[in-house]
């Protein structure tokens, strides 16, 4: 086989708003969750929180210079909606929105394209004080921040995206409470399901008629459901369910206009009439993320009946302790196949933590993260060679950032960040993708 990429095979790189910007008090930018969550004792590792971060916000030229000379065709950036609209609607922040015009006019600058999403994570605070996402409202909310966007940066825009795994705000903000809001109510959660897909239906809509030209997709974290190897005879049957709400729950409204029936009584009281011709609105292309293999086990803690479990010990791991697996990613691109009728599938996140630590010349020689690159970049070619239609890559991510409720110890970055002195320093592993895109194959094979 091959190690070689298709013809016009799409290179690009994705980071996120609240991960990378700081500026958190700058330019009247309002609150999110995430301000309020990283402000709540306990709940993030060492205290940290996004208030600087990677302080994109003042020095996105230097890292919008480090995208191109990376080879970078497209950036997927996203966009923070209370820098937009502090209150969540209403009042528009003029700065806020100036901000986002200048990167996008910077990444046309540098012969990139680009590629914003409209939502990773940081709901503005003032809408979360209505309910957020289990408040059926925000279909409406999200559909006038996406309006107030589209008009500002739409002439430059060549795809949106509208969510960032939407599986993870419902699941792990609202039913685990590990994620902002840190809510912890199934119920609330299943609201929230079904409210960000409606949202991202009537965003599609919004887009279509402001900005026909642009292409609209969506990002989903395709997990395909492993039992223990011991618990095969045991927990097999549970695998289906597991899909159905890590996956279906968002793919099939979009693909086929239902809830999977394994988890229709669940939703049947909160989905009304219209909501599934509304989400069932067709989409350019799906956004794959996929870090890791997916084990489960029967449980009886919680709503559903069964929970993650921890992959057999011989996986090697990153630094996350996730299991390294490019079986997993190749299966999972397989699944997308099947599921959802072989859609333009583009990888929209990849990636692994590892420690980092630089040497006495103040490189990065990440070693770990290219085997880790290589490995999953393999499982995507055999994924394609069984015919899923894969059409690029972006890796997670351009720079060391914020990890959520895991603080700043786990770097995802092709780009070591001293959050000291903010210095930028690419690692060994941006040599290695820059070589990657720039022949459109695997080196060494
Ligand atoms: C994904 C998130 C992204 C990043 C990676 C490691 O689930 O979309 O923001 O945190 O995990």
């Amino acid at each position: 086989m091959t190690m070689r990429f298709p013809e016009g095979f799409l290179w690009g790189v994705s980071t996120s708003s609240y991960q990378i910007e700081g500026g958190a008090p700058d330019d009247g930018r309002g609150r999110s969750i995430w301000d309020t969550y990283c402000a709540t004792p306990g709940r993030v590792a060492n205290g940290d929180t996004g208030e600087v971060a990677c302080d994109h916000y003042h020095r996105y030229p230097e890292d919008l210079d480090l995208l191109r000379d990376l080879g970078a065709k497209v950036y997927r950036l996203s966009i923070m909606w209370p820098r937009v609209l502090p209150e969540g609607g209403g009042a528009v922040n003029a700065k806020g929105l100036d901000f986002y015009d200048r990167v996008v006019d910077g990444v046309l600058e540098r012969g990139m394209r680009a590629w914003p999403c409209l939502y990773h994570w940081d709901l503005p605070q003032a809408l979360q004080d209505r309910g957020g996402w289990a408040n059926r409202d925000i279909a409406n909310w999200f559909a006038e921040y996406t309006a107030v966007v589209a008009r500002r940066i739409g002439d430059r825009v060549e795809n949106w995206v509208t969510f960032n795994e939407p599986s993870v705000s419902a699941w792990a903000g609202y039913e685990e409470g590990r994620h902002a809001p840190g809510v912890s109510d199934p119920r609330a959660a299943i609201r929230a399901a079904h409210h960000l897909n409606l949202a991202h239906g009537r965003a599609v809509s919004v887009l279509r008629s402001l900005t026909p030209r642009a292409g609209v997709g969506t990002v989903i974290p395709v997990h395909k459901g492993r039992p223990l190897p011991q618990f095969k005879e045991r927990d097999g049957h549970l695998v289906a369910l597991f899909e159905d709400k890590w996956n279906g729950v968002f793919l099939d409204p979009i693909y086929h206009g239902r809830y999977p029936d394994s988890v229709a009584e669940r939703f049947a009281e909160h989905v009304r009439g219209g909501d599934l011709a509304e989400i069932h609105r067709p989409i350019d292309f799906l956004g794959v993320n996929h870090y890791f293999p997916s084990y489960i086990q029967a449980s009886q803690k919680g709503s559903w009946p069964f929970e993650h479990a921890d992959p057999p010990l011989y996986f090697r791991r990153t630094e996350m302790n996730w299991a390294i697996d490019g079986q997993a990613f190749q299966e999972a691109l397989l699944f997308v196949k099947n599921r959802c009728g072989n859609p333009p599938v583009y990888v929209t996140e990849n990636g692994g933590a590892f420690i980092d630590l630089p040497g006495p010349d103040g490189r990065v020689d990440d070693q770990d993260r290219i085997a880790y690159y290589r490995e999953y970049l393999a499982g995507l070619l055999r994924a394609v060679s069984e015919g899923a239609d894969v059409r690029g890559f972006m890796p997670w991510s351009l720079l060391d950032n914020f990890e959520w409720a895991l603080g700043y110890a786990k770097r995802f970055g092709l780009v070591h960040v001293d959050y000291r002195t903010q210095k930028r320093t690419p690692k060994a592993s941006y040599d290695f993708m820059r070589k990657v895109i720039a022949t459109n194959a695997l080196p060494g094979f």
